[in-house]
């Protein structure tokens, strides 16, 4: 092991330590707290342990959480009639709808519902078109997380060459338009992607969002690059019955060439909360503003 650890763990503590005072700050100001509603339809049971512990650490940083947990049954009509009661909320200065939605339910007609102004996931197209061309909005929180480890690894990237593997509209597109507004040189390989190694060889920085288990080599890693893992994925273990964490990098590969490395868990993971409830918090003092 050669690269340094990039202790997201530690960074998203830190970031929600920020967020708990400047909530403390704002609720003094504004003789309320910031409030963040999160609605979950159905039972798929990763997406209610990620709510209980966004409702968690909202809490935990002083802000409201507001919970609505809806049967998987819900229309997609009384889903849109939800969203726009916490359009209408002052209470409510973010709201997340938490995907995938069951098949029934257009998503994209979700999120258009939501009020841009209220969309701290930064999901909304108003949103990802500001991203793109540079007006300030909401930026999905797990690229803007992963934007945070690297300046804070790197500092200026400007120059840089960075190789985004993924091109889904939450991480690898956004994080693309990031890394070009930071001036980096930007490839955004995927499935179809002719030369995959030789592509991500050639980075200083690789964010790996594809969602397949250590499918990035130890020797497709440029010695010394910053690697960003973004992947979850659960995968068997080594006692029977058990299983495991690993990201879309393989650690042990990467990790003896790379310079510094984000681990999985304790990488990307913890960030995303972290800036959700940022957003939340930047939301609530644009309301008072
Ligand atoms: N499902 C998995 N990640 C996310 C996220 O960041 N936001 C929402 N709304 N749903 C998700």
């Amino acid at each position: 092991m050669t690269a340094q650890l990039i202790d997201g763990k530690a960074f998203a503590e830190g970031l929600r330590e920020r967020v708990a005072e400047l909530a403390a700050a704002f609720e003094a100001k504004a003789g309320r707290k910031a409030g963040l509603a999160v609605v979950l339809v159905g039972e798929d049971p990763a997406s209610q342990v990620y709510v209980r512990s966004k409702g968690k650490q909202t809490v935990a940083a002083g802000m409201a959480s507001f919970e609505h947990k809806l049967p998987a049954e819900t229309s997609e009509a009384d889903l849109l009639a939800v969203v726009e009661s916490l359009n209408a909320d002052p209470a409510v200065d973010g709201i997340l709808v938490q995907l995938p939605l069951p098949k029934h339910i257009d998503e994209q007609k979700v999120i258009a519902t939501i009020s841009p102004d209220k969309d701290v996931d930064g999901f909304h197209v108003v949103n990802a078109g500001r991203l793109a061309v540079g007006l300030p909005g909401y930026v999905p929180c797990t690229p803007l997380g992963c934007l945070m480890l690297l300046k804070d690894k790197l500092g200026d990237l400007s120059g840089l060459d960075a190789v985004v593997i993924g091109r889904s509209n939450i991480v690898g597109k956004p994080m693309a338009q990031l890394l070009i507004a930071e001036s980096c040189t930007v490839t955004v390989a995927h499935s179809r992607t002719k030369n995959l190694p030789e592509v991500v060889r050639r980075a200083d920085i690789v964010i790996a969002a594809v969602g397949r288990p250590e499918m990035v080599k130890g020797d497709w890693i440029k010695p010394g690059a910053t690697v960003i893992d973004v992947g979850i994925n659960r995968v068997p273990g080594a006692e029977e019955g058990k299983t495991r964490l690993v990201g879309d990098v393989d650690f042990a590969g990467a990790s003896a060439v790379a310079g510094a490395i984000t681990p999985v868990p304790g990488g990307v993971g913890p960030m995303t909360i972290a800036v959700l409830l940022r957003n939340t918090l930047v939301s609530a003092y644009r309301a008072s503003a």
